[in-house]
């Protein structure tokens, strides 16, 4: 405190005031000492200490005037002290409150301004994802379906040896089981087994024709699963597209002309497909459908001369089995075989999307590498 802080802590009588004069000097002076003190209080910690020191209870500059220069003031001086100690007591308090109000608008004025959403700063750009070349390669497939009646139907991805295998007239020791050895469930005890994860997309033809009587036209897009080891053409988990057609009257033209339509749409009008004789045992007469070589275009040379690479000079590439659905699996969902007939066929989609898209490996779909998927916006 300055010289007159320490007046406060004396009695008038020792600061040599007798008068009402010097009383009113006194208390003058002192309104100097605190306007000048309440100017510094620019922040929260400021403000406390100027209140502290004018208003505190024990020891603040009122408690100290009123203690030191009113109580113990004579009876002649004792209206003067009073009268300038009640003046000087609103303007402090005046001015605290009104320093507190400044003090406290400011805060809010830059914590507003911190606050505040600056418009014209640019947005944050966030990277939007795309469909993986699989999933695209499925819209593709559904989409040409579509355009012919077929509609989509989904199947559960673990199933019973009884749909995966004997109802489509693969029985148990069937030497075909071999092929497509798959991974069975460790179930808890009690629960009935054995499950499976299907190995072919085929076991959806039984459900559906389960659950729908003729006509049916339906494709089914889906993950399947095998014990094959890894490598560029096989994968232990990977995709197939299954097509069912059955009416009263479909026959091996409607079956051939829908495929070939199917590939056109698919590889291009200028590409040809052809039939060879296969074996499946829910298809009876069953089919490996080839298609022109698409990158030859089916001579069977390189456009850089020698032999075509792809199609190993024959001018051909396998695409998928098919056939007539068997008449024994008719048997196994009710169907009446003298008067339905109709048509299957189970595409490899990994295989067929490498084959469209020159992909020589087919491991790349399952890495997640993103300078491979962004290449397939
Ligand atoms: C089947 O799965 C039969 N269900 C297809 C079918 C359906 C025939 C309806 C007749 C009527 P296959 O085992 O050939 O057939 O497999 C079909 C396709 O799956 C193959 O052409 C191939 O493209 C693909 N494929 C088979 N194994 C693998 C594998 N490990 N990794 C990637 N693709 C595979």
């Amino acid at each position: 405190m300055s010289t007159t802080d320490s007046k406060p802590t004396k009695q008038l009588a020792a600061l040599g005031v007798s008068s009402a004069d010097q009383v009113q000097a006194l208390f003058a002076e002192l309104r100097v000492e605190f306007d000048a003190a309440a100017g510094q209080a620019v922040d929260e910690n400021s403000w406390k200490n100027l209140r502290d020191g004018w208003l505190g209870r024990k020891s603040g500059v009122l408690t100290l005037v009123t203690d030191n220069w009113l109580k113990p003031s004579s009876p002649e001086l004792k209206r003067a002290v009073g009268a300038s100690l009640n003046e000087l007591r609103k303007h402090v308090d005046e001015q605290i409150e009104t320093r507190r109000l400044s003090i406290e608008a400011g805060a809010e004025a830059s914590a507003s301004a911190k606050e505040r959403v600056d418009l014209s700063l640019p947005g944050v750009i966030r990277p939007v994802g795309t469909h993986h070349l699989i999933r695209q390669v499925f819209q593709e497939i559904e989409d040409i379906f579509f355009s012919i009646g077929f509609s989509v139907v989904e199947g559960p991805e673990i199933e019973t040896p009884y749909y995966n295998f004997e109802a489509l007239n693969i029985p148990e020791h069937h030497p075909v089981r071999d092929d497509m050895d798959t991974f069975y469930l460790d179930l808890p005890k009690g629960v009935p087994g054995p499950l499976l994860l299907r190995t072919h997309t085929s076991p959806v033809q039984i459900h559906t024709m389960e659950k729908r009587q003729p006509p049916v036209r339906v494709i089914v897009p889906g993950k399947v699963y095998r014990r094959d080891n890894p490598d560029a053409t096989h994968s232990f988990m990977f995709h197939q597209i299954e097509g069912l057609a059955v009416d009263s009257d479909i026959t091996f033209c409607d079956f051939t002309g829908t495929i070939d339509y199917f590939i056109k749409q698919f590889f291009g009008e200028g590409v040809k497909s052809r039939f060879r004789p296969s074996y499946f045992p829910f298809t009876e007469p069953s089919v490996e459908f080839d298609a022109s070589c698409i990158f030859c275009g089916g001579t069977g040379t390189a456009k850089t001369g020698g032999t075509c690479g792809k199609c190993k000079g024959s001018g051909w590439i396998e695409l998928f089995g098919a056939g007539m659905v068997d008449p024994a699996v008719y048997g196994f969902v009710n169907y009446d075989p003298k008067k339905v007939s109709g048509f299957a066929f189970g595409i490899g989609i990994d295989r067929l999307a490498m084959l469209k898209y020159g992909i020589d490996d087919i491991q790349v779909f399952f890495q997640n590498d993103v300078r491979f998927l962004r290449q397939f916006p």
